[in-house]
């Protein structure tokens, strides 16, 4: 069987990791894919005034799953309807420690599963005189209930002890208070073991014992800025990868942007974006290839080349070779 894989690099440094991973999925014999391109991001609006061509919206729609790289300026009005388009709800954000490599905190393997379709990315934005601006905040019971329902799945097919629902229901308390209500119906209802946390005491409580913490349900732009502080603990944006979980499609794409400030040297570490292929492997099936290409990447993080961002000189392609020599 061969799956249709929709590849989007976008600009900057996307351009630089799609490739790695698309090299890396067609290293693995076990499983055939046909990999289709499509525009999206600063460069083809400049060219066409559409950040986000239909062409490369029904691509992603018709294929079987899609790989983004990173957009720049243009990115929300990229990965917004991107994830649209994908019917995804679900954002996984795994954020996990390496051997050897020089992490503020060792011993982290927190998993964050973001709402990805409500709360204020909903974009409900008004300026409503000179100088005073408002943003809804939408919180659905039917969102929060299935986020929720896909966070204690996860847990519990990838032995996950701790599962914590973040939240602020004590100043939101309409909007957090029906997520928290929700998502802890959802934990008594599965009888499953779990903690609730206020999100600004949870931040600080990641930085300082983050082995504490395993699933961490987030609503929407919680889970954006805690996962973003769980990549500082582990070494950085270059090694978080994320998937976009929809009923019948998803989306695999780095946390990190287009990194202007590096990108067009060669030098972007590739681990997210191919940590975000094996994410795709998981999904279609081929959990042994994704776990093999996820051993790959930590063997040569350990001991292999390594990019400027790690403290090391090698170069994307120099990272890329090794991860595939060692699979
Ligand atoms: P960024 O993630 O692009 O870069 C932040 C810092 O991390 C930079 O110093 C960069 O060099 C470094 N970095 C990121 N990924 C790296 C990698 N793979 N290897 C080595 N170093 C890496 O975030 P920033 O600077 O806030 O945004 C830059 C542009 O990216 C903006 O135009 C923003 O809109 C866009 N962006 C796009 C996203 C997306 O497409 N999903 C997500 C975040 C930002
Ligand atoms: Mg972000």
């Amino acid at each position: 069987m061969t799956h249709e894989i929709a590849v989007i690099p976008g600009d900057g440094i996307g351009q630089e990791v799609t490739p790695a991973a698309v090299e890396v999925l067609e290293a693995i014999d076990a499983v055939d894919f046909d990999f289709v391109e499509g525009e999206a991001g600063d460069a083809v609006k400049a060219e066409t005034g559409e950040a986000l061509p239909e062409e490369t919206r029904e691509l992603a729609a018709d294929a079987d799953a899609t790989l983004f790289g990173a957009a720049g300026e243009t990115a929300a009005d990229v990965i917004l309807p991107l994830r649209q388009v994908v019917g995804s709800f679900a954002n996984v954000r795994p954020a996990r420690s390496y051997p050897g490599l020089d992490a503020v905190q060792p011993d982290t393997d927190i998993v964050f599963i973001r709402e990805n379709t409500e709360g204020v990315y909903k974009g409900i934005e008004s300026e409503i005189s000179d100088g005073v601006t408002t943003c809804t905040r939408v919180i659905t019971e039917d969102a929060s209930e299935k986020i929720a329902e896909y966070g204690f799945s996860y847990a519990k097919q990838n032995g996950y002890d701790d599962v914590t629902i973040a939240h602020k229901a004590n100043v939101m308390r309409t909007t957090d208070g029906l997520f928290l209500d929700a998502a802890s119906a959802v934990g008594e209802d599965r009888d499953a073991s779990y903690d609730t946390a206020l999100m600004d005491a949870l931040a600080m409580h990641l930085v300082m014992n983050p082995q504490d913490y395993g699933v961490v349900i987030c609503p929407n732009l919680a889970g954006d800025m805690l996962s973003d502080l769980a990549a500082g603990l582990v070494g950085g944006l270059g090694l978080l990868p994320s998937a976009n979980i929809g009923e019948e499609n998803a989306l695999f794409e780095p946390v990190h942007g287009s990194a202007p400030d590096i990108a067009g040297e060669g030098i972007a570490n590739p681990s997210a974006m191919i940590l975000s292929a094996a994410m795709l492997l998981d999904h279609l099936g081929y959990d042994e290839q994704g776990d093999a290409v996820r051993t790959a990447v930590e063997s040569v993080l350990d001991s292999g080349p390594r990019t400027p961002d790690l403290g090391g000189d090698a170069s994307t392609e120099d990272v890329t070779a090794a991860v595939i020599e060692e699979l």
